[in-house]
């Protein structure tokens, strides 16, 4: 049997489908919703609409450019959460719609899961136990991976996400939305030991980022009141030294888990793995500490339809169907 799947993401800000054929991905086509970024962030609502706009468009040319006829489907497969419940309904809806329509299964998907398959589209891919670091908008999470299903957190934030520690930073500075991709641009021209910032140390494996929101606001009005100007005549230098501060942040419990479980299989995922920063960092902690690392390609780090469709993939083979009924879940726990 080789199964070929139509994936469908919409659980935030980006209306994704990818076709998937016998474990290969075929094509990750992304629609980006540009509308949020005068609002700061994303609007739900806008969102829900945007999505119902674009879905259409790009499931046709998923198939069109993998070469597929709707009737040639073995299955239809979905996010089913977590993530925002007006855009997760779009995809949902439009997915039973499809599998009615066509008889065929529907398997639904894992939204934070398929981040962490996303490694098994390319090679090379990790070997289980892996340790994963899934660092995205929404989340930030220390995965202990020991089969395609079978994932236990180890790790977490008590507040904000990492990725949201970059985007409120960069609002603060007046850049717009998602602001964690140009921080990241004006770092790599800047001093990243130019500004020290303090840290919120959380228990075990654990993380804080809502306190270096506060800490970077009070940083900056005190610069602000010395010289107006600090903002636009640092930018590279406060952005290199806020992402160094970050990535440390995110090492230093990677390194404490690898410790703990002795595994070093070591992989990033999500939104923030795109960073060069962190990838720069695990590639050179990987190195001192012998760890075999896994670094997702950049089309595969944001949110995309290829890792729905992978993470399908598994499911397919195993049998694991979802029936007509479902309904979204804004949570869903890994
Ligand atoms: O995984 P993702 O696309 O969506 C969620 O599931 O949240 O992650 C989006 C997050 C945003 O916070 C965005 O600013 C951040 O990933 N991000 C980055 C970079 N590229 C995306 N943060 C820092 N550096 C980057 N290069
Ligand atoms: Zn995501």
């Amino acid at each position: 049997m080789n199964p070929v799947i139509l994936a469908i993401e919409s659980s935030c800000d980006e209306t994704s489908a990818s076709v998937i054929r016998n474990g290969k991905v075929l094509n990750n086509i992304i629609a980006t919703q540009a509308i949020h970024q005068k609002y700061g962030g994303v609007v739900p609502e806008l969102a829900s609409r945007a999505h119902q706009q674009n879905i259409v468009a790009v499931v046709n040319e998923a198939l069109e450019t993998a070469n597929v006829s709707a009737t040639e489907l073995s299955a239809v497969a979905f996010t089913r959460g977590p993530g925002l419940m007006g855009a997760l309904l779009v995809g949902v809806s439009f997915a039973k719609g499809l599998a009615l329509g066509l008889n065929i299964p529907l398997i639904e998907v894992n939204h934070m899961q398929a981040h962490i398959l996303a490694h098994f589209i390319e090679d090379p891919k990790p070997e289980f136990p892996f340790l994963c670091l899934t660092v995205s908008g929404g989340h930030t999470q220390i995965v202990q991976v020991r089969s395609f299903t079978d994932m236990e957190v180890i790790g977490q934030t008590h507040d904000d996400a990492v990725g949201e520690a970059f985007d409120k930073a960069a609002k603060i500075m007046g850049l717009p939305y998602p602001g964690g991709p140009l921080i990241d641009k004006h770092a790599q021209s800047g001093n990243a030991n130019a500004y020290k910032f303090s840290e919120t140390v959380m228990p075990g494996l654990d993380f804080s980022f809502s306190g270096i929101k506060t800490a970077f606001l009070y940083f900056l009005r005190d610069e602000k009141l010395k010289n107006p100007s600090f903002v636009e005549e640092n930018l590279n230098d406060i952005c290199a030294s806020l992402q160094q501060h970050l990535v440390n942040m995110l090492l230093k419990r990677v390194d404490q888990a690898s410790e703990q479980t002795g595994i070093r299989n070591i992989a990033i995922a999500g939104g923030v793995s795109a960073n060069s920063g962190l990838r720069a960092g695990l590639q050179l902690l990987g190195e001192k500490r012998g760890w075999n690392i896994f670094i997702p390609s950049f089309q595969y780090c944001t949110d995309n339809a290829g890792m729905i469709a992978i993470a399908a993939h598994y499911k397919f083979l195993a049998n694991d169907f979802t029936s007509l009924a479902v309904t979204p879940l804004a949570r869903m726990p890994v």
